[in-house]
């Protein structure tokens, strides 16, 4: 069983490395390697270390030197994970030989075979696998690589940096040479050798330089770098003008490749990414595709300050560098957006996003604050938490701070900290000198896991027009952490009539007549604000923007003619839903409507008893939507979309996934029927007519289309049918023809198989279009006659186009069953865990990591009904007696999941 590491445990190194000379011989059998380290004696340590430990996995050691005489094997002590030179004590050179196999390598963790092709991935502990070395993040080092390999096999020979030298040996050969600048921790390391192909330009840095970009593909993918290229070009341009910060080489690298356990990874200078995530064209994306290549490339670009150039100086520290970087990318897709209204848009579906991973993780036995205080695999914490919440907390301090003076931390904090391995407290600390504030209690969002809830008490007093709020927070219980102190929390608030007009925010004995909304702060466990000047009641709005990830309960007081305080919380909403001007919060309101109903109806489900679906209110605000003229495609879509089956399921106390999946369908089916002719017409109005181009606008008409296609299905509606026959059959863009099939395959029409096989056979030979056709197939529900999902999906995983050993493979099918299919995974037959165990065995004897994210979606069967948590135990507890069979990634996983009970 794999040891915990602890966050207070931490130890500078024994040794630094100035300089690394690596030199491969690359063959995919066995690739040697000799990795010449300038070393010496970290002196700084209060009882300085002369043995010096370097981490080695799957290596065979050749042989060891120092200062170029052999080394005896008394000088040294080899296990399966470390090699340790005894009495290095002052500075020298230690030169190492070592071999691997790339082709027995399925873990993809190290230099791997993705095709023909040897691809490498580092990040986090991958490094440890190509050579002894202390792969560590706060070991930086400048390295120089030279490459030999076959040349008709692997023409192209990439590394990180800049091209030094190139020549051809006499034996069929050739040699490269690459020298990177700049200092780097070994998980930055990259190298790639293949027969590649690239789209180059040359591109004006800001400070006139020109910079070398390419895109490397294999030759067949050439067509479908232009999008990334762009992507490129407008993150360098963006991170100079939004943060000022500029790209440090003449050169920029990406490299698409189709066998990777991530989306994409920030080597310097040589990028590497996830072939969905960087090849695109009309033929083989969608709109979202499209979107999420430029947030990805942004993403990994903008590493290479928050992240490479101020790197970490522990992996605990790692939501330093993708919390800051997922917030810099969400502000680029903002940005790219540019309108007011897109900008929300967004912004809806990262909350989105967040509740539906993130809350769900604090929830659960692997609850943890954005700084984990310990882990077992840190690649088990590259999580919703760390990225998602981690970012919204970066986020907090933008609120708080407001832009400008969080530029200034940003600045001093880049500054101050360049070319160092450092802690969070780096951030916070630039923060406080930028702003003069002490941000003690803010730190708190470092340290304690859980969402906080804050409950909103009303008043109002007709006599005075006094409103009072009583606001208090609590955060529940996560494992390890029982009890919690108050957050600081940014609490924006403002006020409107029942007309819509908004109205003044004005504390007792204040003066001011601003209806903007104004920004309060929340310090402790109780608050009470009194605001004052209202003639009737107001309409009362919280949080505007999700301005902070907190679960927001407001208990309206219940004085006003004779209403129930539900009668009116949903009277308000509905008011909301209609006037509200903060795009974030008219969208809550909605979905809060929405999950109300949802939730009566599951609660009141008894068999044989047809209540009405849905409220009247409920009914009004949705017509409401569908008529409105004056909100954009996008956000239209947004707001009629239920909520989904996974967040319904976590709104209630017990999950039972087919009661949640028959009330959805339920109230799907009642507004599509009631709608169908306004639906319809929305959808004819929205359909793409002419060219494709993958821009917001039009995007957003598309998937409004499919939201209103989604109602029809469900209503069983003949236009509908014929509508969504005909998109998946001659849709001229990729995304409506995906929507015509998605709703089709929930149909029972006649033409379903022949449509489904069809595109099944267009798309076999092309891996980004395979994986979309089997996520639908995945993600769909079981019919009447018909063979259930979870059968279709172990046939799929045993058909010889589809491989365990491919990741994006496991991640349509395996995982978008079980993450997404909620009704066809948990069934009661238990049909859906016996393939969940046998999935894991398999898997995890290839990629660990992978089987680790399939284990994960089992962590939170204490949730559901008795009926399915039992069975969810049993396959659980099966592992846990069997772990020596599984890797530690996995084991630790499912111990959380039983043994660390909230
Ligand atoms: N540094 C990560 C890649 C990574 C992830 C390495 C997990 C090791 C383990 C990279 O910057 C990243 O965050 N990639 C994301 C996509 C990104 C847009 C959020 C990923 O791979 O999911
Ligand atoms: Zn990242």
């Amino acid at each position: 069983m794999a040891e915990t590491i602890y966050r207070k445990d931490y130890q500078a190194p024994s040794h630094w490395v100035d300089t690394v000379r690596l030199e491969f011989d690359l063959d995919p059998e066995s690739t040697s390697v000799t990795s010449t380290l300038s070393v010496r004696p970290n002196l700084d340590l209060d009882t300085p270390q002369f043995d010096w430990v370097l981490n080695g996995e799957s290596l065979t050691l050749v042989s060891v030197a120092l200062n170029g005489t052999p080394l005896p094997e008394t000088a040294y002590t080899l296990t399966d994970e470390t090699l340790t030179l005894h009495n290095i004590v002052e500075p020298c050179e230690v030169t190492i030989v070592n071999r691997f196999s790339p082709q027995a390598n399925t873990a993809l963790q190290g230099i791997y075979v993705s095709g023909e092709n040897l691809m490498s991935q580092c990040e986090s502990q991958g490094f440890r696998r190509i050579t002894y070395y202390p792969d560590r993040p706060d070991v930086l080092a400048r390295f120089k690589v030279v490459i030999r390999a076959e040349k008709r096999r692997y023409p192209v020979l990439l590394s990180n940096g800049n091209p030094s030298d190139a020549r051809d040996l006499d034996d069929g050969r050739h040699e490269v040479v690459w020298t990177d600048p700049f200092p780097k921790p070994s998980y930055l390391f990259a190298l790639v050798a293949g027969n590649l192909v690239c789209q180059r330009e040359l591109f004006e840095l800001k400070d006139g330089r020109n910079a070398t970009l390419e895109v490397w593909v294999e030759p067949r993918d050439l067509d479908k770098t232009a999008h990334t290229m762009e992507s490129l070009k407008k993150s360098i341009r963006w991170d100079e003008e939004r943060f000022g910060l500029e790209l440090d080489l003449d050169g920029f690298r990406i490299v698409a490749t189709q066998d990777f356990n991530f989306g994409a990874m920030e080597n310097k200078g040589l990028n590497i990414f996830n072939a969905r995530y960087a090849l695109a064209n009309p033929k083989v994306a969608t709109d979202q595709d499209y979107a999420n290549i430029e947030s990805v490339v942004g993403h990994e670009y903008f590493h290479n300050w928050t992240g490479n150039r101020i790197t970490l100086r522990d992996w605990f520290q790692l939501t330093l560098k993708e919390g800051l970087t997922v917030f810099r990318d969400q502000e680029f897709s903002s940005d790219m957006l540019g309108e007011e209204s897109a900008r929300a848009v967004e912004r809806i579906k990262n909350v989105i996003a967040l509740r539906q991973s993130q809350f769900r993780e604090d929830a659960s036995p692997m609850a943890h604050p954005i700084r984990p205080e310990s882990y077992q695999k840190i690649d088990n914490f590259y999580t919703a938490t760390v990225y998602e919440k981690g970012a919204e907390v970066i986020r907090l301090l933008q609120t708080l701070l407001g832009w400008e003076t969080f530029r200034k931390g940003f600045d001093d904090y880049i500054q101050t900290n360049d070319g160092n391995a450092v802690t969070c407290e780096a951030f916070l600390e630039a923060m406080e000198r930028a702003s003069g504030r002490d941000l003690k209690q803010f730190k708190r969002w470092y340290s304690q896991a859980g969402t906080p809830r804050v409950t909103v008490m009303t008043d109002f007093d007709p006599k005075t027009g006094n409103y009072t709020l009583q606001v208090s927070q609590s955060t529940p219980a996560t494992p390890g952490q029982s009890v919690k102190k108050p957050f600081l929390i940014p609490f924006p608030v403002s006020f409107m009539s029942e007309t819509g007009d908004p109205l003044p925010v004005r504390l007792v004995g204040e003066t001011t007549t601003s209806t903007d909304k104004r920004l309060f702060e929340l310090t402790e466990e109780r608050q009470t604000f009194v605001f004052t000047g209202f003639d009737h009641e107001p309409v009362l709005s919280l949080n505007h923007g999700f301005a902070a990830p907190i679960q927001l309960e407001i208990a309206l007081n219940d004085t006003e003619g004779g209403m129930t305080a539900e009668q009116k919380t949903d009277k308000h909403r509905a008011l909301q839903a209609r006037f509200e001007r903060d795009a974030f919060v008219r969208w809550d309101a909605l979905n809060q409507l929405m999950l109300q109903s949802l939730r009566e109806l599951i609660i009141h489900d008894i068999p044989g008893h047809h209540a009405e679906p849905i409220s009247r209110t409920l009914m009004d605000a949705f017509d409401g939507v569908i008529n409105d003229a004056t909100i954009s495609p996008a956000y239209k879509a947004l707001l009629m979309t239920l909520p989904s089956e996974t967040l319904i399921g976590d709104s209630l106390t017990l999950i039972d996934p087919q009661a949640v999946a028959h009330a959805r369908q339920r109230v799907r089916t009642e507004l599509g029927s009631r709608y169908s002719t306004s639906l319809n017409e929305l959808v004819e109005a929205n359909l793409t007519r002419g060219d494709y181009t993958p821009d917001a606008e039009s995007a957003g008409r598309r998937s409004l289309v499919r939201v209103g296609l989604d109602y029809l299905m469900a209503a069983t509606d003949k236009h509908g049918q014929l509508l969504a026959c005909e998109l998946a059959e001659n849709a001229t863009n990729l995304t409506d023809r995906l929507t015509g099939l998605t709703m089709v395959n929930q149909t029972r029409l006649q033409r379903k198989n022949d449509l489904l096989l069809k595109s099944l056979r267009e798309w076999m030979s092309e891996p980004l279009l395979l994986n979309k056709w089997l996520a639908i197939i995945a993600g769909g529900p079981s019919m009447v006659g018909e063979d259930p999902v979870v059968d279709r999906v172990r046939e799929l995983v045993n058909c010889a186009f589809v491989s365990l050993k491919n990741p994006n493979n496991v991640y349509a099918l395996v995982l978008t069953f079980f993450m997404n299919n909620p009704a066809e995974f948990h069934r009661l037959d238990g049909q859906g865990y016996a393939l969940w165990l046998e999935l894991l065995e398999k898997t995890d004897k290839l990629n660990p990591h992978v089987a680790a994210r399939i284990a994960r979606t089992l962590e939170n069967w204490r949730r559901y009904t008795p009926a399915l948590a039992d069975q969810m135990y049993m396959v659980l507890n099966d592992v846990l007696t069997r772990r020596d069979e599984f890797s530690p990634g996995v084991i630790e996983i499912v111990d959380k999941a039983l043994n660390n009970p909230l």
